[in-house]
């Protein structure tokens, strides 16, 4: 496995594997890898001969006053978790590599029909930091494909959205939710959930596992099945719920019926505490 730290070094590997005639496989982290992010990296494997994993927070999606500078940094051990996965090439730039002219001014892409609403819209400038590293790094790479995980449902549709828009050549893969064993979705942040926080987090997966219950049982008026949802979370005395939704899986548009030939998907965020969790599951196929 070859690690990278510029993007000279970067992209001449993925190019070198390019031109051998391997397909490109890109899987973009913040790093802190957990078991859904390996998951990711075995999905690009499946799909491609060659596979670059990227290491990087990125400061543009991080707001003033959310975690950029305590976001949990774990190189060496996600090195190894790289290459237990049999990942082929590791992008590890540093800020100034991605943005050497610096954040203040830098140039972004916006898709503005997704960025604004659930997380854009208590992250505002979130997605345009999102969508522009996740640009860049396409250009760096050149992946025929890039997995995202399902977990951050906004953000694949976001990405499927500038990827089309942008008639960007790299196929985007949605790889399922990696869940702990209780059914709590895993993520970087969990670790800074106390005990009692945690507990109140499984209230997520068991309001989305009872909305999507609802709908396989026949249950198609949308707001019934948001109050099927709302109800686990909100009766949690830790938990201060910022949205529960059912939504249109591609435009995020939100849905009055639920209805087949249709995909719908429910979305939750809440807040632990300082820590937010989402959180989503696909009411149909
Ligand atoms: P990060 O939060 O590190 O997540 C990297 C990828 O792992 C994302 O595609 C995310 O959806 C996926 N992922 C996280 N938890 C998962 C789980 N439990 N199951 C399946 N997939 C999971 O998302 C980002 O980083 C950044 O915004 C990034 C796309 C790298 C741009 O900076």
């Amino acid at each position: 496995m070859q690690v990278a730290v510029t993007i000279a070094a970067a992209r001449e590997a993925a190019l070198r594997a390019g031109k051998a005639g391997l397909r490109v496989g890109l899987v973009p982290t913040m790093g802190a890898l957990h078991p859904g992010h390996v998951a990711l990296i075995e999905e690009s494997r499946r799909l491609t001969d060659f596979t670059a994993v990227s290491i990087f927070v990125n400061p543009t999606q991080f707001g003033p006053g959310e975690d950029y500078d305590r976001y949990p940094r774990a190189l060496a051990e996600d090195l190894r978790a790289c290459e237990a996965a049999g990942a082929d090439l590791v992008f590890h730039p540093s800020a100034e590599e991605m943005y050497p002219r610096g954040t203040a001014a830098a140039t972004f892409v916006e898709v503005p029909a997704l960025s604004r609403v659930f997380e854009g819209a208590i992250r505002p400038t979130h997605f345009r930091g999102v969508a522009t590293v996740v640009l860049a790094l396409f250009e760096i790479l050149r992946p025929d494909v890039a997995v995202f995980g399902q977990k951050d449902f906004q953000q694949q549709a976001l990405l499927r959205r500038m990827t089309a828009d942008l008639h960007l050549a790299t196929t985007i893969v949605t790889h399922p939710i990696v869940r702990e064993p209780d059914g709590l979705a895993m993520s970087s942040r969990n670790v800074y959930l106390t005990p009692e926080q945690r507990r109140a987090a499984l209230s997520l997966h068991q309001g989305l596992e009872a909305a999507r219950l609802a709908v396989v049982a026949g249950e198609a008026d949308a707001d019934r099945v948001r109050r099927i949802l709302r109800a686990p979370i909100e009766s949690q005395k830790e938990a201060t719920l910022d949205y529960a939704e059912v939504v249109d899986a591609e435009t995020l548009g939100k849905l009055d019926h639920i209805e087949t030939g249709r995909s719908a998907v429910a979305l939750v965020a809440a807040r632990f505490g300082t820590t937010r969790l989402i959180d989503n599951v696909r009411l149909t196929e």
